[in-house]
């Protein structure tokens, strides 16, 4: 959900406020000397105070002068301080904003780390496991001809055959790793990949609709964009197959007319439960982190028994050449 920020006041609408507050005073000061030189106020005033001069009235009208100059020090005294805590609610304000930057500058390189760290894991799987597997089970194979029939032959069958597993095992571990659709086929290919791998996975329908775009094409995304765009889509749909309880999902990756990406994954299931926020998983905060590395928004639209619907904007970025 984004953090609700208050909205600052314009300095023209404080200015027209303190000419009002000006014109007032003036209005009333005036409006009083009109009405006391007409009643001769003073005098009225004095001689009441003289009649009663044994209750010390006649004491009254410097005394609420000085009560009016006390207040006066007493209200200029209040507006300094309330300058001086809004002068340090602003450094602070301006401290906590550098944070916020910090911290997002820290999360995205975190992410870029643990990308080009998944990258080469995938990478060392493929090259060492994987042609590892391949050479087990062609010596495998190559023992149970030799030895047909016998039990070598037997056993060279099941290790070729744990060997088949292992490497299914590893294919399954570089594909989240580091999906291959996203390096050979772009952005839109692997999304769909995804989408129809995972309604067969759990039998949930899932439409993706991509939207043709002029600027920028999917293809011209950034790797952090792409990468950041397949993994938000992942985890929504890993959150629908565990708490939705859908029967459809829609991923829809559009480009807005100011060049922004919006990715939209939305389902039919039960929603988010009604009256308490959502309880942040390490899933939704790692999006809304992927999402703030990238400087874009995430929110989250939801109706009880009407689904979930996760709204990403992200700003095109240019390619850069430091790619993940
Ligand atoms: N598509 C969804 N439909 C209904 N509830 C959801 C959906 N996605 C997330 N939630 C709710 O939000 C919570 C937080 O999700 P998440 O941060 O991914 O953590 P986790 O999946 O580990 O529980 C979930 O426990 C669930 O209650
Ligand atoms: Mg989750």
């Amino acid at each position: 959900m984004p953090i609700p920020q208050p909205s600052p006041q314009p300095a023209t609408t404080r200015q027209g406020r303190t000419r009002r507050d000006l014109v007032a005073l003036v209005l009333a000061v005036g409006l009083y000397w009109t009405l006391a030189t007409r009643l001769e106020l003073f005098e009225v005033v004095s001689g009441f105070a003289q009649v009663h001069e044994s209750w010390q009235l006649d004491e009254l009208p410097l005394t609420l002068l000085v009560l009016s100059l006390g207040l006066t020090w007493f209200g200029w005294r209040r507006v300094q301080e309330a300058r001086a805590a809004l002068h340090e609610r602003t450094i602070a304000q301006a401290e906590v904003a550098a944070l916020l930057a910090q911290n997002r500058d820290l999360a995205q390189r975190l992410i870029l780390a643990q990308e080009q760290e998944r990258r080469t894991l995938a990478r060392e799987l493929h090259d060492e496991l994987g042609q590892h597997c391949t050479a087990m089970r062609a010596e495998a194979r190559f023992i149970q001809q030799a030895h047909a029939h016998t039990a070598t032959g037997d056993s060279a069958g099941r290790i070729g055959a744990s060997a088949e597993r292992l490497y299914g095992l590893v294919k399954g571990m570089l594909n989240r790793l580091r999906p291959p659709a996203l390096d050979s086929l772009g952005l839109e290919m692997a999304l769909l990949e995804l989408c129809d791998g995972w309604e067969q996975q759990t039998g949930i329908a899932c439409r993706f609709m991509p939207t043709p775009c002029q600027t920028p094409s999917p293809h011209d995304l950034d790797d952090a964009t792409a990468v950041t765009l397949y993994r938000l889509v992942q985890e929504a749909l890993t959150n629908v197959a565990r708490h939705a309880q859908a029967q459809q999902v829609w991923v829809n990756l559009t480009c807005r007319g100011d060049g922004c990406l919006h990715l939209q994954v939305k389902d039919d299931g039960q929603g988010l439960p009604e009256g308490t926020p959502p309880r942040h998983g390490l899933g939704l905060i790692g999006m809304q982190e992927r999402v703030a590395a990238l400087h874009g928004t995430l929110q989250l639209h939801s109706q009880p028994g009407q689904g979930l619907c996760i709204d990403i904007t992200l700003p095109s970025l240019p390619p850069t050449p430091s790619a993940p």
